[in-house]
């Protein structure tokens, strides 16, 4: 059977959910799949076979900016990747980086980013055999800022990926080709 790649749609909720569940500790809520989904849809895309899902990508463009102006260059960022556990290594997390760097270059973007826990081997491995280097880093969340917050009456409302609360987030890129 051969594999697919489409917009997202409702009606793969559920299957983005239970794949997501699968693959991070810190799983997105729904509200937040929904929320970019809304913003870029073009940009939320899945794989498919044979009538089910079996990974998704999730990405965003960015204006680049300097000193406030924008340059007329844009960036594409990865959000969120996975493929069901049992689907790995077959080549279908490439196919939805091949078709994400596709959208990407057709909205107008010249490079690429993204951020991958430290810790995170596999991913790192899988960016890397796609072109990616290291570009920086993220350092893990500080636990005296968030203490001296919380004293201040402040809570927790939500958490960004890319501060992973214990340990540094890797920064990857590369240069699309073709522009
Ligand atoms: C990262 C992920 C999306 C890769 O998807 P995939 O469909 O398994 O990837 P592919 O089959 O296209 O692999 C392509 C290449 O990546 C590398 N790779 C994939 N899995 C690997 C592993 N377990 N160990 C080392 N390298 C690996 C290999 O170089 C592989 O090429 P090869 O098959 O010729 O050896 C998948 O492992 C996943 O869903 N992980 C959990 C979620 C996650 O960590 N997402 C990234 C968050 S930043």
């Amino acid at each position: 059977m051969s594999l697919s790649l489409r917009q997202f749609r409702a009606e793969d909720r559920s299957r983005v959910a239970e794949i997501e569940a699968a693959s991070f500790p810190d799983p997105w809520p729904d509200s937040f799949f929904k929320y970019i989904w809304g913003k870029a849809p073009e940009l939320f895309v899945v794989a498919e076979e044979g009538g089910e899902i079996l990974g998704y990508v999730v990405g965003e463009l960015r204006e680049i900016m300097f000193s406030g102006l924008s340059h007329r260059s844009k960036m594409g960022h990865i959000l969120n990747i996975a493929v069901d556990v049992s689907r790995r290594g077959r080549g279908v997390g490439t196919r939805l980086m091949t078709e994400i760097e596709g959208r990407f270059r057709e909205g107008g973007a010249s490079q690429v980013t993204l951020e991958v826990r430290e810790s995170n081997s596999t991913a790192r491995s899988f960016y890397q055999g796609l072109g990616f280097s290291e570009i920086g880093r993220v350092r893990e969340s500080n636990s005296t800022a968030r203490s001296f917050y919380q004293g201040l009456g402040f809570s927790e409302i939500g958490r960004v990926r890319a501060y992973y609360p214990n340990e540094d987030a890797i920064i990857m890129g590369k240069a699309l080709e073709g522009r």
